[in-house]
């Protein structure tokens, strides 16, 4: 197949930052019809105020069709999450273990803190959007994610089964197995944790480019993770989790975790699913299982990927005073989205 027409796709996990950054990166995600946006900012998007104020300053710096999120901490008031997702300023809630990620400390410690927003939102209907790693300093940073299916996960689906979970970014044939084994749970893969593992970040070289969180694992992981992402209608969706920081953050002593792939993403899941021999089944994962999940309709126009000669990719992004290296899987891509019409 050398051409390929889908639905457009909807990018269900992506982070835009503020100010120049923001400015840098939105037109980035040009290929997506609506994205969920992470509100881990410094200061984090705690109210729907704030959430209402961002949702405007995304919009102007390009991005036009943006699904906002309220980072949940201990002091979230549930009457507000409520009132703003009643009123669309709010897709979902999003919950980061404390410390689990980049500006996470405003994040959760106690799940108990949070019962009764939980409790609100199951009843309202507003979803959660789930960091899922544990984060105690004795866990393997390898096994943080098993570990949250088993002590966090489990018993918060058990307390409150009517909640709309969504397991962000899984790695782990654990996470996959288990959204299996829960029906209704839904759950975001991102691209680089399908074309790549811990020895592609690893191996002859530590490469800070590859290094996100939930951190690449190993190989066996990726297959499933490849298998469940092409397994055509179900519970697994696109979200790229493209999270940019500027080049000397990355490159650096210690390197900032955040793979930048918004620009080149469709391209990466397309090889993937090419490899797999299952590009009829992007147009599920990219555009259908999403909307599908949220109870949202799929987007009406599309878009067409084309075989052959992508071209030279920018090996980074420059503007606004910042400069952001893009996620290289290490192997040339070969297909690019035709550019938009109009
Ligand atoms: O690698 C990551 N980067 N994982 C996250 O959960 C957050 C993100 C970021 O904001 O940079
Ligand atoms: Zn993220």
């Amino acid at each position: 197949m050398e051409r390929l027409t889908i639905r457009r796709p909807d990018d269900w996990h992506l982070h835009l930052r503020d100010g120049e950054m923001l400015r840098l990166v939105a037109p980035e995600s040009r290929d997506f019809g609506r994205a969920v946006i992470m509100p881990n900012l410094v200061p984090p998007v705690v109210t729907g105020d704030d959430a209402g104020a961002y949702r405007d300053r995304v919009i102007a710096a390009g991005f036009a069709r943006p699904l906002m999120t309220l980072y949940l901490t201990e002091g979230t008031d549930p009457t507000d999450v409520v009132r703003a997702h009643a009123g669309g300023v709010i897709h979902a809630v999003k919950l980061y273990p404390a410390g689990a990620t980049t500006n996470s400390a405003s994040g959760v410690r106690d799940i108990e803190t949070v019962r009764p927003v939980l409790a609100a939102m199951e009843e309202a209907g507003v979803p959660l959007c789930l960091h899922g790693e544990v984060t105690e300093p004795e866990v393997d940073i390898f096994d943080r994610e098993a570990a949250f299916l088993d002590r966090v996960l489990t018993p918060l689906r058990d307390a409150h089964p009517e909640l709309k979970l969504t397991l962000e970014h899984v790695t782990t044939k654990d996470a996959v197995d288990w959204v299996r084994e829960h029906p209704g749970v839904g759950a975001t893969i991102t691209a680089q944790h399908l074309t790549s593992n811990r020895n592609d970040m690893l191996a002859g070289g530590m490469r800070p480019h590859f290094y996100c969180l939930p951190i690449l694992k190993r190989r066996a992981h990726q297959e499933a993770l490849r298998q469940a992402a092409t397994s055509g209608p179900g519970p697994f969706f696109l979200g790229t989790d493209s999270a940019p920081h500027p080049l000397q953050a990355k490159e650096a002593t210690c390197c900032a975790a955040g793979c930048f792939t918004a620009p080149h993403a469709l391209p990466l899941y397309a090889q993937v699913f090419e490899e797999e021999g299952a590009l009829d089944r992007l147009e599920a994962f990219a555009a259908l299982n999403g909307p599908a999940h949220y109870g949202l309709a799929p987007n009406e126009d599309t878009v067409t990927l084309v075989k052959g000669d992508a071209g030279a990719r920018p090996e980074s992004i420059e503007g606004h005073g910042q400069r952001v290296t893009l996620f290289d899987p290490g192997q040339p891509l070969h297909w690019r989205v035709e550019p938009r019409e109009g």
